[in-house]
């Protein structure tokens, strides 16, 4: 698929690697519809970009909001036929910590918006796109999720984002199945440490610090070259039902 003929829905979109992805994705002529928490970012990010870009104020867990922010996306693209997840949060808590045991509810919404979001836009995305006339390569559609790195060495404090990234990965590749015969490719990218409002409270020596263990080049990922391989699976038509690291060589200790 084409940068040039991209309609794509990019939750989290008003932030970090979203947002970086919303811009790479306007430079190169494509449309993108940001649906995101953040009203206040996200309806200044599509006021700059202008024409091509809507915001729409969206939970990715409520199933009613995202088939509305989808009717609207849809109509302001003229048509949808890429979704990329973005929308994620992170805690940190230890399975049993000073204060006892995990609480249950912060798991939860950890699972709820990371995993579930991400399916429920997926799903949602996937049985409008199924309705497209196929392009030349005979695609419908294309769809980017978002785990991380910590789905495979996820380090202290961090059970309830590892196991969500975990539920990330692990439904790439059943999702390419189910989507394969409609002509939609599910691909996941797995992040490593990228230099977002997640890290922005951090000076450089904090960052150096945290960039310690990347191989080459030892600095945090920057979102743009997140948005790049985002634009590389959606235009490779070969590419499909993987999990693809992007970490600067990292293994996390
Ligand atoms: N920054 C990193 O180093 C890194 C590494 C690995 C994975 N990731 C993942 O990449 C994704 C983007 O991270 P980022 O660093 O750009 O974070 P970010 O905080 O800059 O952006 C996340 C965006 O998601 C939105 N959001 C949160 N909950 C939402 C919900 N329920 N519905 C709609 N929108 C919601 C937020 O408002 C925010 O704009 C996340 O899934 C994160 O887990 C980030």
């Amino acid at each position: 698929m084409q940068s040039a003929d991209l309609k794509a829905v990019v939750t989290g979109g008003a932030s970090g690697l979203g947002e970086a992805t919303v811009r790479a994705i306007r430079e190169r002529g494509g449309r993108a519809a940001i649906f995101d928490l953040n009203a206040e970012k996200g309806a200044a990010l599509a006021a700059e970009l202008g024409e091509g870009v809507s915001f729409h104020a969206v939970d990715v867990t409520d199933e009613a909001a995202v088939a509305a922010a989808l009717d609207a996306a849809d109509a302001a693209m003229g048509g949808l036929n890429m979704a990329v997840n973005c929308a994620g949060i992170a805690i940190a808590e230890k399975v049993v910590g000073r204060d006892g045991p995990h609480d249950l509810g912060r798991f939860r919404k950890v699972i709820d918006i990371n995993l579930v979001g991400t399916f429920n836009v997926m799903r949602l995305a996937a049985a409008r796109m199924a309705a497209n006339t196929p392009n030349a390569d005979g695609e419908r559609g294309v769809i980017v999720n978002t785990a991380s790195i910590a789905a495979l060495e996820g380090q202290k404090g961090q059970i309830a984002y590892a196991a969500s990234k975990g539920g990330v990965a692990g439904m790439t590749l059943p999702a390419a199945r189910d989507l394969a015969r409609e002509g939609i490719r599910v691909n996941t990218i797995a992040p490593g440490l990228f230099e977002t409002p997640m890290f922005e409270g951090l000076n450089e020596e904090a960052k150096a610090e945290l960039a310690k263990d990347v191989l080459f080049p030892r600095r945090l990922g920057r979102p743009a070259e997140y948005a790049a391989l985002v634009l590389f699976l959606a235009e490779n038509p070969y590419m499909n039902g993987a999990l693809v690291r992007i970490d600067g060589g990292i293994r996390l200790p």
